[in-house]
């Protein structure tokens, strides 16, 4: 497995514009592999401060790093591998369901319930290499049974044995900007100029046949092999190769590439740091050239190189978002950029129609 960050520290993050969040999801919150038992970490996922750590019995949990008591980080205090204590007044908490089990101060004739009293404490669970957390919408109370939750995402696999690798990019920018920069299909030849990949002068007219789906739509597309050189580097040669990606709320771009037996997936997210900054992660597995080392190493360095090209065009372009311009989106190269705001909206407000009300054709030139 092979891990790789992208990071920047061109953009003070405190001068974008920021965006309104999906909450009631899922979302990677980071690497889980680095969270060893008994240990803590902070970090901040829609705005929210998580204390995440990893109990000695292996369990990994997302706490608000934040005391009911009196505010303080709990990531201030201490974490035995069992229960985390604040260091102000050393209440001890439960760090899966964020139940109180102590409160030293308490005598014997106080009457105050410590296991009345709960610190927040979100459902995590670790899929594909990330720690993932459940934010609910605020005000919605505690989750008590997380059955009801929906499932965490993950990338599809359609084998037993596969390779995987993973990849992370921090955006400057808002996750608007992050999810439709993703989506955009007018960027290539310009933004991932390469000799290996392709030139400006490349650009030719497609057509892309678009379908709803729950919350989000797809791109279908069937191609037999022998008309796709790509492909035919993919080792798939004398197959029919079937491209599937879908987009679908808040954040995820699923891609699955099958031909007969050979199989590549993807799962891509934009996750929100704060409401003004977000994060890219790429989660792929794989089981095309399986048993030829080399290939996924040179296969990460492409999509490693890709990214960076993404990361690099969007932190210069947040220098140009902190004047707050007016945005254009146009027909029909940001056709799924419009799609996506509808959908968000639509989410947002429990309102409206889904944006696309049948199968469609959308042209551009790329
Ligand atoms: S602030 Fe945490 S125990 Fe008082
Ligand atoms: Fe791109």
């Amino acid at each position: 497995m092979l891990h790789m960050k992208l990071r920047n520290d061109r953009i003070d993050p405190g001068t974008q514009p920021a965006t309104e969040l999906i909450f009631g999801e899922w979302y990677p919150a980071m690497r889980s592999e680095g969270l060893r038992r008994g240990k803590t970490t902070t970090l901040l996922l829609l705005g929210v401060p998580l204390l995440v750590g990893r109990k000695n019995d292996g369990g990994i949990f997302a706490m608000r790093d934040l005391c009911p008591h009196r505010g303080i980080p709990l990531s201030a205090g201490w974490f035995d591998g069992e229960t985390v204590q604040c260091k102000y007044h050393g209440w001890r908490f439960e760090p899966c369901g964020g139940q109180c089990v102590e409160i030293p101060s308490l005598t014997q004739i106080d009457t105050l319930e410590p296991t009345k009293i709960y610190a927040g404490a979100y459902p995590c669970r670790e899929v594909d290499g990330y720690a993932w957390v459940y934010l609910p919408e605020a005000g919605s109370g505690r989750i008590t049974d997380e059955t009801v939750l929906p499932p965490v995402p993950e990338v599809p696999k359609f084998s037993g044995k596969y390779r995987s690798a993973h990849l992370q990019a921090d955006l400057p920018c808002n996750v608007d900007h992050g999810i439709i920069g993703l989506m955009d299909p007018a960027h290539g030849p310009f933004v991932h100029r390469a000799w290996w990949w392709r030139s400006a002068a490349s650009i030719h007219e497609k057509t892309k046949h678009f379908e709803p789906i729950p919350d989000g739509f797809r791109m279908a597309s069937h191609a037999p092999s022998k008309n796709s050189a790509p492909y035919k580097l993919l080792g798939v040669y004398g197959s029919d190769v079937t491209t599937t990606i879908d987009f679908v709320l808040p954040n995820r771009r699923y891609e699955v590439i099958r031909a007969g037996e050979k199989w590549f997936a993807s799962l891509t997210t934009v996750t929100p740091i704060t409401p003004s900054t977000c994060r890219i992660d790429v989660m792929a597995c794989w089981n095309i050239f399986y048993s030829v080392p080399l290939v996924p190493m040179i296969a990460s360095y492409f999509g490693a190189k890709f990214v960076q090209q993404d990361q690099e065009t969007m932190v210069e372009q947040a220098e140009g978002l902190r004047f707050r311009p007016a945005m254009m989106l146009i027909d029909d190269a940001d056709k799924p950029a419009k799609w996506y705001f509808a959908l968000k909206q639509r989410r947002l407000t429990g309102k409206g129609e889904h944006p696309l009300s049948g199968p469609v054709d959308l042209h551009w030139r790329s």
